[in-house]
C-alpha cells in the first residue's frame, strides 16, 4: 500500500520511526512534511497535505502525527471525504477502519511510544471496513453531514 504521511514537529520523530517500519513492512512511503530541523511548525499544511494525497488517490491512507494527534487530526476532519480517526490503541485503531471506515490514522508523538505506535499503525492497515451493514449506513449519514454542512 502507498502511504501519506505528515507531521509537524512534535510528530517528526515517530513519523520517521513509522516510515522504517512501514518500509520494512513493504509499504510504499510518501512524506509530506514537516522537513527535518523544523523547530515549531504548525501541524496544519501537513494535515491539508496529507487528507489531499487521500483525496486525490495519491495514497491508499494517510498517517498524522502532531504532539497530541488532536490539532491535526482536527484539520484533516475539516476535508470533504476524510475520516481521520485519532487512536491510542489497537482496539481503536482496528474499529476506526471496520466501524468508521477511517482514511487517516492520526497520532500523538508525545502520547504513543513507537512500538505501541507500530501496533496501531499494524492494526490500521490490516483491518477491512465492515461494508454493507449498518457501519455502511452510518458512514453514509457522515458523507450526507458533509454534503449539508461542507460547501
Ligand atoms: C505543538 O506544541 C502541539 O500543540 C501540537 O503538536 C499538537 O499537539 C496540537 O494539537
Amino acid at each position: 500500500m502507498k502511504i501519506a504521511l505528515g507531521s509537524d514537529h512534535a510528530g517528526y520523530q515517530l513519523k520517521r520511526h513509522i516510515m522504517d517500519h512501514l518500509n520494512k513492512n513493504c509499504h510504499e512511503c510518501e512524506d509530506y512534511g514537516a522537513p527535518n530541523g523544523v523547530d515549531a511548525a504548525s501541524y496544519v499544511p501537513y494535515g491539508q497535505a496529507v487528507s489531499q494525497a487521500v483525496l486525490s488517490g495519491a495514497c491508499d491512507f494517510g498517517i498524522l502525527i502532531c504532539g497530541t494527534g488532536l490539532g491535526i487530526s482536527i484539520t484533516a476532519n475539516k476535508h470533504k471525504g476524510i475520516r481521520a480517526a485519532l487512536c491510542t490503541n489497537e482496539y481503536m485503531a482496528r474499529m476506526a477502519r471496520q466501524h468508521n471506515d477511517a482514511n487517516i490514522l492520526a497520532l500523538g508523538g508525545r502520547v504513543v511510544g513507537s512500538s505501541l505506535a507500530f501496533s496501531i499503525v499494524d492494526a490500521f492497515l490490516a483491518e477491512p471496513f465492515e461494508s454493507g451493514g449498518r457501519h455502511q449506513i452510518r458512514v453514509d449519514e457522515i458523507k450526507s453531514t458533509e454534503q449539508t454542512n461542507f460547501k
